[in-house]
């Protein structure tokens, strides 16, 4: 693992590395594996920073489950362009089902409160929220998150499905930008 990274016009240190993230995976992997025991719920990934830790997750999640996914854009840059778009929507029945939506990282919460209307649009019985990383100090919102791998300051990070315009998805440890 390189401490310092350059992509693009801005530097990254190594902030949480592969054995920590895989720890808080672990976590949530757990809660979810003895909450929702007995229940067959639908995991819904919000394309595309989830697609790691979903990855990783759904690989130690024991209870009988399925898997769709879901495409949100509202970032541009380092900065929430505040505008959630659907891309691509969820295809399988989502009316009566316990649904448990895997996000990367709730910043603001916008994208999330997206999600949140478009299951319940879809009358979903019970919608819990699994994620990777949360910004509690960047939170605007007031829905309740159920499952989080791990609370981190307002800095803008990538890696492990987390990008800076695309790019540095693919890291296996998450990095923190330079200022
Ligand atoms: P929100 O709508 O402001 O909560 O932002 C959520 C989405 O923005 C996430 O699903 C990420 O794709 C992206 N995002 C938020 N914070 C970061 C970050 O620090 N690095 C990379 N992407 C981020
Ligand atoms: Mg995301």
């Amino acid at each position: 693992m390189k401490e310092k990274i350059k992509v693009k016009d801005k530097e990254f240190s190594v902030f949480i590395n592969a054995a920590e993230i895989d720890a808080a995976v672990a976590r949530v992997a757990d809660s979810i594996n003895k909450e929702l025991k007995g229940k067959v719920p639908l995991f819904v990934v919000v394309l595309n920073g989830a697609f790691m830790f979903a990855s990783d997750l759904l690989k130690k999640i024991k209870i009988e489950n399925n898997i769709s996914f879901v495409k949100l854009s509202s970032y541009t840059g380092t900065r929430s362009s505040q505008v959630v778009n659907e891309l691509i929507g969820i295809n399988e029945v989502v009316k009566g089902r316990t649904v448990v939506i895997v996000e990367d990282i709730i910043d603001s919460g916008l994208t999330m409160r997206r999600m949140l209307d478009i299951l319940s649009q879809q009358e979903a019985a019970d919608v819990r929220i699994a994620t990777l990383v949360y910004k509690p100090n960047a939170f605007q919102s007031d829905f309740k998150i159920d499952y989080i791998g791990m609370e981190i300051p307002n800095d803008f990070i990538i890696g492990y499905g987390l990008d800076y315009d695309g790019f540095a998805r693919n890291l296996p440890d998450i990095y923190k930008i330079v200022e």
